[in-house]
């Protein structure tokens, strides 16, 4: 996302991402009820809080993976290794990178042949990336792709003949509906060939109120994070939203394993966006932002089967709270 404010223009007669958050966020106000994406949460501000929630202590999802990384990093190297030396390492969404850079390590100390390309839509996470990691972990192989996952997947996937190993970790699979859950790995199943792996992050069932408590943090970050994006629009696309007029509301169904997450305004109010008709706001009226959906075991092997993987291993940190789960592509 360009940040830079230029007066002369209203967003929805700018160019290129300001001009497709602008036409995003008004869909979503129109809409009944009113809804919100959330790839938007990421900008400067909310990447800073996003690092907060990670390091809140109700936040489990970010330690337990952490935990499967740094304590079996030999098994998991060894799972990657099972399918041959030699391969393309693509992380989808690699953010810092942390949790990766255990196994990273691992296959270097190894003097395994492989490529790291991580892959991400934020430019700064990208740059970042490139310039860091060849000196924290010198003789990596990084290529840094920016844009979006399928997209660059694609490219990587045109520039190399080699076995693909995909990484998409940190339950940002659940970070999308059921249904387009079962697309997205339907999805990159279709750009890789049979025996290409992919390792997938899956935060689990558990406790509901230890799911809630997660997304319902006892200093508020949640809720900063969720109201970012309100003031990201206020920011971004000239608009004027109180933000002390709209509380957060998270939700958990252990029926559904949906863990959801509101906006709910307080009171009628009006809410102006630079280019467009005013959108108004009933006492109590919701704007669905979030969804964090919560699996089964048997439920990510049914999605692998479903998607044309079989599942190779599981593993799982001491409380079995989340899941990193190996599939080949067949
Ligand atoms: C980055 C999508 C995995 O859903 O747990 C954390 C985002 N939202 N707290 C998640 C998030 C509120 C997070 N993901």
């Amino acid at each position: 996302m360009n940040t830079s404010t230029n007066q002369t223009l209203s967003p929805s007669t700018q160019k290129g991402s300001d001009k497709q958050f602008f036409d995003d966020v008004m869909t979503g106000l129109q809409a009944t009820p009113k809804y919100m994406q959330s790839k938007y949460f990421y900008d400067a501000a909310g990447d800073k809080l996003f690092q907060d929630i990670m390091n809140c202590e109700e936040y489990y999802p970010t330690d337990c993976e952490l935990e499967i990384f740094s304590e079996q990093t030999e098994a998991l190297a060894n799972a990657i290794l099972a399918g041959g030396d030699g391969f393309d390492l693509i992380e989808l969404g690699a953010g810092d990178a942390t949790k990766s850079s255990y196994l990273l390590q691992h296959l270097l100390d190894k003097k395994v042949d492989f490529n790291y390309l991580p892959i991400d839509i934020s430019e700064h996470v990208i740059d970042y990336l490139n310039s860091t990691l060849p000196v924290t972990l010198p003789g990596l192989k990084i290529t840094g792709l920016n844009g979006d996952y399928f997209e660059m997947l694609k490219k990587a996937a045109a520039d190399s003949t080699r076995r693909k190993v995909v990484l998409f970790l940190g339950s940002n699979v659940g970070n999308m509906p059921v249904e387009n859950a079962e697309e997205f790995c339907a999805e990159l199943r279709s750009h890789l060939q049979v025996n290409d792996m992919a390792l997938i992050g899956i935060d689990l069932k558990k406790n509901p109120k230890t799911i809630l408590a997660a997304y319902n943090d006892k200093e508020g970050i949640t809720k900063k994070f969720n109201l970012n994006l309100l003031e990201r629009i206020n920011r971004e696309l000239y608009a004027n939203f109180d933000v002390s007029q709209f509380d957060h509301y998270p939700t958990y169904d252990p029926e559904t394993g949906s863990c959801k997450s509101y906006l709910v305004s307080l009171k009628d109010q009006t809410v102006n966006i630079s280019g467009s008709e005013p959108v108004h706001f009933k006492m109590n009226e919701h704007i669905f932002m979030e969804i964090s959906q919560k699996y089964t075991v048997e439920q990510t092997n049914e999605m692998a089967g479903a998607a044309g993987f079989k599942t190779d291993g599981h593993f799982y940190d001491k409380k079995r709270w989340f899941l990193d789960v190996i599939w080949i592509a067949e």
